[in-house]
């Protein structure tokens, strides 16, 4: 298999990162299903690609043809058997190894014997999905970022098992996503998230410690080092249970260099999860 007989693409998970990578693959000429639980969750994913779609035709990055065309190529669905005839199915679920193990574990018995089956996970292990399979080797990493339509770069993760024909088609797919790619062997946070959420999880220590206000903690990373956003902002706009899963996966496994912070978890439990809630570090409308 390459990637020039990929043209259907199952998405498992209509939130943030799920309807970003059905819009951008659609916009890549892809026939996408994108797959919810519910109803009500695909409806949320397509509102959040009409928004993307409508911020794109505005700085006239598509047409209106294009937008409408790139809409048309995406199908909504709450059943996983409709993902049956995909060549490439990415999984966007919720950050939860026993969830992604349960899908991996359906996908297993729908999805064609040579399709390209990858995770989004941010931090969880791709080898401990991949063993909920009969096919380890068919499973991959492509972990993407927010804003999916705007981030130019995608981590390709490399499991224990991984077939390594199956790598090279995960990095010429997100090419032919109009991405850049790297590479990260199945460790801990993989690169971006190891070296990303000491970051953050430092700048909510700073806040909490009363080293600075959070503008100032923002403005020093964001002036001081040419960060387009600063710690405390870039966590609510990750989302603050995201940031707090993969930094406890993270402290977990890495030993109290990366303890979350305690006003990490008090955010979280408190309900406030960042900008998808309308508060985090900062109240959004
Ligand atoms: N869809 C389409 N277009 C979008 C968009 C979206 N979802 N979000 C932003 N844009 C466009 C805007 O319309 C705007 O276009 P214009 O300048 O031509 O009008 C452009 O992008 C810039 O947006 P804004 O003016 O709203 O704001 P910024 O200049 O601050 O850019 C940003 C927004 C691109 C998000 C930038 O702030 C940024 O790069 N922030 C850092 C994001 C980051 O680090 N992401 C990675 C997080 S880690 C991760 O995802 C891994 C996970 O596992 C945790």
């Amino acid at each position: 298999m390459d990637v020039e007989t990929i043209d259907r693409v199952g998405v498992i998970g209509a939130g943030t990162m799920g309807s970003g990578i059905a819009q951008v693959a659609a916009t890549h000429g892809y026939d996408v299903v994108m797959r919810d639980i519910e109803q009500e969750f695909v409806e949320n994913g397509f509102e959040t690609i009409d928004d993307s779609l409508g911020r794109l035709v505005s700085n006239e990055t598509l047409t209106e043809d294009e937008a409408a065309a790139v809409r048309d190529r995406i199908t909504g669905t709450t059943e996983l058997e409709d993902l049956a005839d995909c060549d490439l199915i990415v999984e966007a679920a919720l950050e939860d190894l026993d969830i992604k193990r349960d899908i991996f574990g359906d996908l297993d018995e729908i999805a064609a014997d040579d399709a390209v089956l990858a995770t989004n996970t941010s931090t969880l292990s791709i080898t401990s999905i991949a063993a909920a399979t009969e096919r380890p080797e068919s499973i991959v990493g492509l972990h993407f970022m927010n804003p999916v339509p705007v981030m130019p770069g995608v981590e390709i993760v490399v499991g224990e098992q991984t077939n390594p024909e199956l790598v090279d088609i995960a990095h010429e797919f997100a090419e032919d996503l109009g991405k850049t790619t790297w590479e990260s062997d199945d460790k801990p946070g993989f690169v971006t998230n190891r070296i990303l959420m000491p970051w953050i999880n430092e700048g909510i220590r700073a806040f909490d410690e009363g080293v600075a206000t959070k503008e100032d903690i923002d403005a020093g990373m964001e002036l001081g080092t040419n960060v387009p956003m600063g710690p405390l902002t870039l966590a609510d706009h990750i989302g603050l249970d995201i940031c707090l899963h993969a930094t406890e996966t993270l402290h977990e496994e890495l030993g109290d260099r990366y303890k979350p912070a305690y006003l990490l978890k008090r955010k979280v439990e408190a309900g406030e999860l960042g900008k998808k809630t309308g508060s985090g570090f900062y109240e959004y409308e």
